[in-house]
């Protein structure tokens, strides 16, 4: 394999997946005894989200399960990331467990099972049970304690059938899109306590990974974050100091409590620490080691002074969202990390891209997206050349979901859904995805024969690679 290699090459061993999130799927809003999350109450909430959608049916994952496991087994992967909702298992956040709740998951697991797919079980994707809310959410320092009795429950129940378990999907965004602008739920804009619910989820992350190792759960213990890399817009010093602020306040911010047990010096500079409280024994409670860590990437920070502010150059477009597609960010991120930290694992938990997909005559031609996970996975191979260890790759997302405050109106599947009849079609991104991962799994062709392509069009998407 050489530096410049545009072959994909990847080791036999590596995990290839694709992920989800139970808000986003599951549908099933107030059924079998689930409770009220943050997302629930927000999404109700007039203005919050873009197309005035809600989570209630979302894609009717809830009840449409094991056809979903036989499309990703039809993807030929062999790991699927998915989110456990806490108020489906404990509707008040606290106290009581909720059987039914976790007989789903079960069920779901026994499914997974079936069809050789190893399950990676993510524990807070931003769902807050609405109860916990009301006595303050996480700005509440007992909600990380409730967190970790729930992490425990779970990791007991279900350790032995998940390959991993992830404490928090993306806190990043918990905290700052959560409470620091009020774009997501529960829609607090205030920077100052999104701090202070950073550090409370940090804690979090500390106490459920010490509970979990308590109960002696067989799976591998992480976190997920989002993570990029900020490049300065030109060489000025206020610029470069600028991109350094947003590493700091973003990457360091997550990264240095876990591991190295403290926040970072620049971005510590920057913020009004009257209200920020944090004691000098949570580092010991956040600096747990990790089996994994996994990585989200999606875009660059392309940071600007100037004003009206010098967009990123986007050679390669934007996608749906608006976002700049770099994939060489990925390497740069991953090599950046290499250098500062002693990283455990690596798991690309989340990479994909949002298109304007429509259906044409039963196909959805999604080139872009195709090109966009290709030319990724080339910047993870990358880094992997040299020396990070990367052990799998997740595209978000299996199918098109609710995307939070953009409800249906973007689309991040491999799986095209039609929300009105709840129909699922393999676009030819997934097409392209399952006819990769057999040839680099070394799985027989005739794996990819289920998806009933024409075996023209199953033949040249292998001969691409
Ligand atoms: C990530 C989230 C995921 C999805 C993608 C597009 O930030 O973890 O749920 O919304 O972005």
């Amino acid at each position: 394999m050489s530096m410049n290699n545009t072959t994909l090459q990847f080791p036999p061993s590596f995990t290839w997946g694709v992920a989800t999130s139970a808000f986003q799927i599951e549908g099933a809003a107030a059924i079998d005894g689930k409770g009220p999350s943050i997302w629930d109450t927000f999404s109700h909430t007039p203005g919050k989200v873009i197309d005035a959608s809600n989570g209630d049916v979302a894609c009717d994952h809830y009840h449409r399960y094991a056809e979903d496991v036989d499309l990703i087994a039809s993807l030929n992967v062999n790991a699927y990331r998915f989110s456990v909702a806490w108020s489906r298992v404990q509707p008040d956040g606290q106290g009581a467990w909720n059987e039914l709740g976790f007989d789903f998951y079960s069920r779901l697991l026994d499914k997974l099972r079936e069809k050789n797919i190893t399950a990676h079980l993510t524990l807070y994707h931003w769902d807050l049970p609405q109860a916990l809310q009301d006595q303050g959410g996480w700005l509440n320092r007992d909600t990380a304690t409730h967190f970790a009795a729930y992490a425990a429950e779970v990791a007991r129940r279900f350790g032995a059938r998940v390959a991993t378990i992830a404490t928090h999907n993306e806190p990043w965004c918990s905290a700052n899109l959560g409470y620091g602008n009020g774009q997501f739920a529960p829609g607090v804009a205030d920077p100052v306590a999104a701090l202070q619910v950073s550090h409370h989820l940090l804690l979090s992350h500390g106490l459920a990974m010490q509970a979990m190792r308590a109960v002696k759960a067989p799976a591998k213990l992480g976190i997920v974050l989002n993570q990029w890399t900020a490049t300065p817009a030109s060489d000025s010093p206020e610029d470069i100091a600028a991109a350094a602020h947003e590493y700091a306040r973003s990457v360091q911010w997550f990264m240095d409590p876990i591991f190295k047990g403290r926040y970072p010096e620049l971005a510590l500079k920057a913020i009004d620490q009257s209200r920020f409280t944090v004691f000098e024994n949570d580092f010991n409670d956040i600096q747990q080691p990790l089996d994994f860590l996994g990585v989200n990437y999606y875009f660059r920070a392309f940071v600007s002074t100037a004003t009206p502010p010098v967009p990123a150059p986007a050679q390669l477009g934007v996608s749906d969202m608006g976002w700049e597609i770099y994939p060489q960010g990925l390497t740069e991120l991953l090599l950046a990390l290499k250098a500062e930290y002693e990283l455990p694992p690596i798991y690309i938990t989340e990479n994909g891209m949002a298109e304007a997909d429509r259906i044409e005559g039963g196909r959805v031609h999604d080139s872009r997206r195709t090109e966009y996970v290709r030319s990724h996975l080339l910047a993870v191979q990358s880094a992997m050349e040299q020396g990070v260890d990367v052990r799998g790759y997740f595209y978000w997302s299996l199918m098109d979901n609710f995307e939070w405050n953009s409800g249906y109106a973007k689309r991040f599947g491999l799986l095209y859904v039609d929300y009105a009849t709840q129909r699922r079609t393999l676009k030819d991104s997934a097409l392209w995805y399952a006819g990769l991962v057999a040839q680099q799994r070394g799985l027989q062709r005739a794996a990819t024969s289920t998806l009933g392509l024409p075996p023209a069009l199953a033949t040249s998407t292998i001969a691409e690679e």
